[in-house]
């Protein structure tokens, strides 16, 4: 299935790793949203769409990228996110909004990212580390579940 990955990720790059390991164990072609052309998108059969978590929701311009979206018709999509938390919970928003523009979302992946945001700085941040090798691994599995 042609897939492409959109990825918004801007505090430690923790979203863009899970992007590229999800690309790398499927074949996706895996952008920034900046570097997406919108007219593109229609040539894939699946995209999927993650982002760094932030005040509870995903990226701003991330989210105004898929409001622009226009005659996508039925496709498939899948959501993924890294946050200090971690918790699933925080795929819910990038679901619904897809769920609005017509895709069908097959699939979500969520984990622990590095985190130095306000407080957590002081203790020279939380998850250190995270994404690892072993959240990476999931990725993958999650991934190559949806084909
Ligand atoms: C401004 C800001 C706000 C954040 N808010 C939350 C939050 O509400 N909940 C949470 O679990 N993590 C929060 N985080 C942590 C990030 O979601 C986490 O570090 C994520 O992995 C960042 O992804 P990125 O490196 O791809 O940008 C926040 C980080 C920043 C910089």
């Amino acid at each position: 299935m042609s897939t492409l990955i959109i990825y918004y990720s801007k505090h430690h790059e923790n979203t863009q790793k899970v992007a590229e390991a999800i690309a790398d164990s499927i074949g996706a072609d895996v952008l920034n949203y900046e570097f997406v052309d919108p007219d593109n998108i229609s040539k894939y059969q699946l995209i999927g769409f993650g982002s760094g978590i932030y005040h509870g929701e995903p990226g701003k311009e991330l989210i105004e990228f898929i409001n622009e979206l226009k005659n996508i018709g039925d496709k498939k999509a899948f959501v993924f996110t890294t946050s200090g938390q971690g918790t699933a919970n925080y795929n819910y928003y990038l679901t619904q909004l897809l769920h609005e523009k017509n895709f069908e979302v097959i699939g979500g992946f969520n984990c622990k990212g590095f985190d130095t945001h306000g407080l957590h700085k002081i203790v020279g941040g939380i998850n250190k580390g995270r994404p690892n090798e072993d959240d990476l691994k999931k990725a993958k599995l999650f991934a190559e579940s949806l084909l």
